[in-house]
């Protein structure tokens, strides 16, 4: 059911916890399956440096937070803001149908993130 990508990710997850006095935090939850993500920032000079995560959720939701912060680590923040759940689900080779609203938290938890981040540093 689950890519060899997600298993890894989900078993490994890359950039768990938190950053001291971050530049941007996002926090998103599901209503409906009652799932919480939040995501920290660290950028320098437009460019997203490090991200951090802590993920109350499912297995996809780890694997899609995982996958999140390694992917926008090193963009601009207009680059990190194209970044959508699509994108997060492909990188991991895909998640069932059913699972892929996981993916979702992680691209809006990111998003949120970065609008934090764009309020606090006009
Ligand atoms: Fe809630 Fe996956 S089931 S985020």
């Amino acid at each position: 059911m689950y890519s060899e990508k997600v298993m890894d990710h989900f078993s490994n997850p890359r950039n768990v916890g938190e950053i001291e006095n971050p530049d941007g935090v996002g926090e998103v939850g599901n209503a409906s399956c009652g799932d919480i993500m939040k995501i920290f920032l660290k950028v320098d000079n437009n460019v997203i440096t490090d991200v951090k995560f802590k993920t109350f959720g499912c297995g996809a939701a780890i694997a899609t937070s995982s996958m999140v912060t390694e992917m926008a680590i090193g963009k601009t923040i207009e680059e990190a803001l194209q970044l959508s759940n699509q994108a997060v689900a492909e990188a991991l080779d895909g998640l069932p149908a059913q699972k892929m609203h996981c993916s979702n938290l992680a691209a809006d938890a990111l998003h949120e993130a970065i609008k934090n981040y764009r309020a606090t540093h006009p």
